[in-house]
């Protein structure tokens, strides 16, 4: 178990809207996502406020929890060979002094630096054309929609480039939406037309938003 003063000396990749991540102290080939403490958590609407609330009152709704159910339902539909292709593995879930820690294997480029999120390509002065973050873009959703994985939540901060001499590589680091949803009633979970409507829709965006950078 990891203690606070651990996780408070290990560095910081990053943090989304409810939790931060840091590489483990222990071993740095890992990830460790650790929920930020409830004020700090962003809320931008009533959605989020109640989903907030949940989440720390109810496992259930906790995102790192959340993240464990969906790598169950994740291996389900594919195997761990295949899903290593695009998705970084999640090992485990433990309590901590701080809350549910994720562990996630940690995106490395092949010269051992951590790989950069899409979000950092797209708002950075990145090396890598469009044309190249759009062709990452179409094969992961064409591996989403071959094996008819409900991952809809394509937002840059949710996807990293791994580099290597071979080329580069798109891999997601947050798989929560292939557990939960923003729908009321979550027909795009149920129906496969739906599915890889949303995907593509999904997809477009993110391509959008690419498009009108720089
Ligand atoms: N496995 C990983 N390898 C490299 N970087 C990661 C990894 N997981 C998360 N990150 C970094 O941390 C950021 C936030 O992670 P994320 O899981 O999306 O948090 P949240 O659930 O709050 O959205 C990502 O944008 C990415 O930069
Ligand atoms: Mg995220």
């Amino acid at each position: 178990m990891y203690s606070k003063s651990e996780i408070a000396q290990a560095e910081l990749l990053g943090s989304g809207a409810n939790r931060y991540c840091v590489i483990s102290p222990r071993d740095n080939s890992i990830c460790l996502k650790i929920d930020l403490p409830f004020e700090r958590k962003k809320t931008k609407n009533w959605r989020q406020s109640i989903q907030r609330y949940l989440s720390r009152n109810f496992n259930y709704f906790n995102e790192n929890f959340v993240e464990w159910r969906a790598a169950k339902k994740l291996h389900k539909l594919v195997t761990h060979e295949i899903a290593l292709e695009y998705i970084a593995p999640i090992y485990s879930l433990d309590e901590s002094e701080l809350g549910w820690i994720l562990s996630t294997e940690l995106v490395r480029n092949e010269d051992g630096t951590v790989a950069k999120s899409l979000h950092h390509h797209i708002c950075e002065n990145s090396t890598l054309s469009k044309q190249q973050l759009y062709k990452e873009i179409d094969k992961f959703c064409k591996f989403l929609l071959e094996y008819r994985i409900p991952l809809f939540d394509l937002n840059s901060g949710n996807m990293v480039i791994q580099q290597s001499s071979k080329g580069m590589r798109l891999y997601c680091v947050d798989i929560k939406s292939i557990a939960r949803g923003k729908e009321i009633i979550p027909i795009s979970y149920w129906s496969n037309r739906l599915m890889k409507k949303k995907i593509l829709r999904r997809a477009d965006r993110l391509k959008q938003v690419i498009k009108k950078q720089g």
